[in-house]
């Protein structure tokens, strides 16, 4: 046969297929959300998400620990607090349980970069993502308060404030209450374009935030939408937005790809709950080849352009690059 191109010449062997890889992954690019609750002494297992646990504040560093030793980058905050109210006001209490996580882990682990979820669905009774009127989320209340919650944040020792409520003109509200309080290098990742799905939820057992009534379809996206998860980019960055967010990662590679397209600002894509819980499920059962899976996903977020990849696997893929099995 006389053929001009043979792809198979560059896939010959393994060091010629590391000199042609288009894509390179580090450690230092993922990012573990990680759960913090109040309480003595614990480190309870997620029933839907086995391997992932929710961190009482002592027992907090020593998960940092492992963390950083793995090398993992950053890590994002996320609370569960003791009680709840209407108006979720421990989101932005400053002895919140964030807050405090916050002041513990800067002080014991400072060398891990911590971001913070910026949300009122863990502190709200009725479990919508700010305050309501009638059976509505109302907006510019629920984002007084969340820009609020993200001064608390950064005055506890937040590196990097992640709102992830999907209001509309959260980014500049915070953006604003950032710098007028002197905080003007504190960097803002947006969840920007935010899906309302089904793949959240596992997050939502173990944050115990689901909605008492209704959905979130009001504020999060239609998953039938691609041309709006660009405008929700489009007008983060023009809010200020340090870094926009896609969210879920599988199913939304697409959205990725485009968003990174059209915003000149580092793009995070975030593998939810419920993309771990499949895995997990699967592997369990002996079904899938974990590893190998946990591979193709991280490195096809990178592929499709993320720069930051927040996953609950980022102390397993950092091993697999440590091995030399991706990256
Ligand atoms: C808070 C928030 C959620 C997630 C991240 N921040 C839940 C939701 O929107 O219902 C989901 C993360 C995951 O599923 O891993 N609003």
């Amino acid at each position: 046969m006389e053929l001009l191109q043979r792809p198979r010449r560059l896939r010959g062997n393994s060091a010629i297929r590391a000199m042609v890889r288009e894509t390179r992954i580090s450690p230092a690019s993922l990012m573990y959300p990680l759960f913090v609750k109040e309480g003595e002494n614990i480190r309870e297992e997620i029933p839907s998400m086995p391997g992932q646990y929710r961190f009482s504040l002592d027992r907090l560093p020593e998960k940092l620990y492992e963390l950083r030793d793995a090398g993992v980058g950053s890590v994002m905050l996320f609370g569960i607090p003791e009680h709840k109210d209407e108006v979720g006001s421990g989101a932005y209490a400053c002895d919140g349980i964030v807050q405090k996580a916050l002041q513990k882990a800067k002080k014991e682990v400072p060398d891990l970069y911590y971001v913070t979820d910026v949300c009122m669905c863990e502190y709200t009774s009725h479990g919508h993502c700010g305050v309501l009127h009638g059976h509505d989320v109302d907006n510019d209340p629920t984002v007084e308060l969340l820009a609020q919650t993200a001064l608390s944040h950064v005055q506890a020792g937040s590196d990097m404030v992640a709102p992830s409520d999907m209001m509309d003109g959260r980014v500049l509200a915070i953006r604003n209450k950032l710098d007028q309080n002197g905080f003007t290098n504190i960097p803002i990742m947006s969840y920007a374009v935010k899906y309302a799905s089904a793949f959240y939820g596992p997050f939502r057992e173990a944050a115990g935030s689901a909605p008492s009534f209704g959905d979130r379809k009001s504020y999060q996206m239609d998953f039938h939408n691609s041309r709006e998860g660009l405008k929700e980019a489009l007008m983060d960055v023009a809010e200020g937005a340090d870094i926009v967010m896609v969210k879920p990662a599988m199913s939304f590679l697409d959205m990725v790809a485009k968003v990174r397209d059209i915003v000149q600002v580092p793009v995070a894509a975030y593998s939810v709950s419920g993309e771990y819980a499949m895995v997990k499920a699967a592997a369990r059962n002996g079904w899938v080849d974990e590893d190998r899976i946990v591979g193709e996903m991280a490195v096809s977020c990178f592929r499709a352009g993320a720069q930051i990849y927040i996953t609950y696997y980022a102390e397993l893929i950092a091993r697999l690059i440590a091995e030399g099995k991706i990256g």
